[in-house]
């Protein structure tokens, strides 16, 4: 059985993105119509559109809408083709961190590498692909929720920091997709969120999405998670994850790392919920993760209001790696990938 959420962050319309502007849930919930390639770059980096397997919905969108706004600039195909390939490689590095921005603008470019035929039929078949990749991502969130809900004990209390949820991706979610079929089976689990500073996506929401479905959600500022987990209140953590090395090494969200290491001194199990799109085995270890460095702003004030003296020094990382050890497994949509990482992503690779 499926708890599905009705929330679907990006589709594609009438030759435009759809989208949710995530900056302003709770307070409001408005969709923004994209249209334009340099746009939808905006709205990645301004995170209009976040989570990782939604901003690689996004990359792919882009490179349609380029597509569509290069139509009659060029009179050979070739050219359009070459022009078109590296505003590929532009949209994908509107944010640094998250694998499936690069995962699926690289999509977007084996097509455009490949096409033989002319223009429209190309935007066709971007616009396709673009589709099919947020299809896909439900249907890769739904298998992740299913195997996900095996391991979550009855009656438990999950917490999980950030927002990994239908939001975060084309709908359903990573981690709170674990949630979501758990839920379904034994409706008296309960969630703990984190707050997730300094955007607050734990906040405003994974409890916005929760409360919509009506799923018991507690909020908690960052610091409490030892808190509760030495009460033995939290049974479990599920996270989501933005990229994971091949060894199993996973950078999520700010935050996340501690959350690793309170779950392991208190024994309890840590789990990172993500389809193989997440996937990076590219890389050996999360040491060569690129870590994104956003603006002093986000730590300074809080909507809108300096929180903090002037002129002092700050530093403001959007990510943190959780070293593979503190792992107890990572639920993908082939099922729940377990130490030693190198070989059981290897062999989830491979089937
Ligand atoms: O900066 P954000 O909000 O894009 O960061 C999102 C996260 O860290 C999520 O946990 C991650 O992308 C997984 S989303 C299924």
């Amino acid at each position: 059985m499926v708890f599905d959420s009705k929330i679907r962050p990006i589709t594609w319309e009438d030759g435009m993105s759809k989208m949710l502007d995530q900056t302003i849930i709770p307070y409001e919930y408005k969709y923004v119509y994209i249209s334009k390639g340099q746009e939808m770059f905006d709205a990645i980096r301004n995170m209009i559109v976040r989570g990782a397997p939604a901003i690689g919905i996004a990359g792919a969108q882009g490179v349609v809408l380029y597509a569509q706004e290069g139509r009659g600039k060029y009179n050979s195909f070739e050219k359009y083709k070459q022009w078109l390939l590296e505003k590929a490689d532009y949209m994908a590095t509107s944010r640094p961190t998250a694998v499936n921005l690069m995962w699926a603008c690289n999509e977007q470019k084996e097509i455009i590498k490949n096409s033989n035929s002319d223009i429209d039929s190309l935007i066709k078949e971007l616009t396709d692909k673009a589709i099919e990749i947020e299809k896909d991502d439900i249907e890769r969130c739904i298998k992740i929720g299913e195997f996900g809900s095996e391991v979550v004990p009855k009656g438990a209390t999950i917490l999980t920091h950030c927002n990994a949820g239908a939001l975060a991706t084309g709908g359903y979610g990573t981690a709170l997709g674990v949630v979501r079929s758990a839920y379904a089976k034994d409706n008296t689990i309960q969630v703990f969120a984190d707050e997730t500073r300094p955007r607050q996506q734990g906040a405003r929401l994974t409890t916005f999405e929760l409360a919509m479905d009506g799923i018991p959600v507690t909020l908690i500022t960052d610091g409490m998670c030892s808190y509760f987990m030495n009460k033995g209140m939290i049974d479990m953590v599920v996270v989501g994850a933005d990229r994971i090395a091949a060894n199993g090494d996973a950078a999520n969200k700010i935050g996340t790392y501690t959350v690793a290491i309170a779950a392991k001194y208190h024994n309890i199990p840590f789990y990172v919920a993500a389809p193989l799109s997440t996937i990076d085995t590219s890389i050996a270890s999360g040491k060569e993760i690129p870590i994104e460095e956003r603006s002093h702003e986000e730590v300074t004030h809080i909507n809108g209001k300096r929180i903090c003296a002037e002129g002092i020094n700050i530093i403001n990382p959007g990510f943190d790696v959780t070293p593979h050890e503190l792992i107890a497994g990572i639920i993908t949509e082939k099922g729940i990938l377990r130490p030693d990482y190198n070989k059981s992503i290897a062999e989830a690779f491979k089937g």
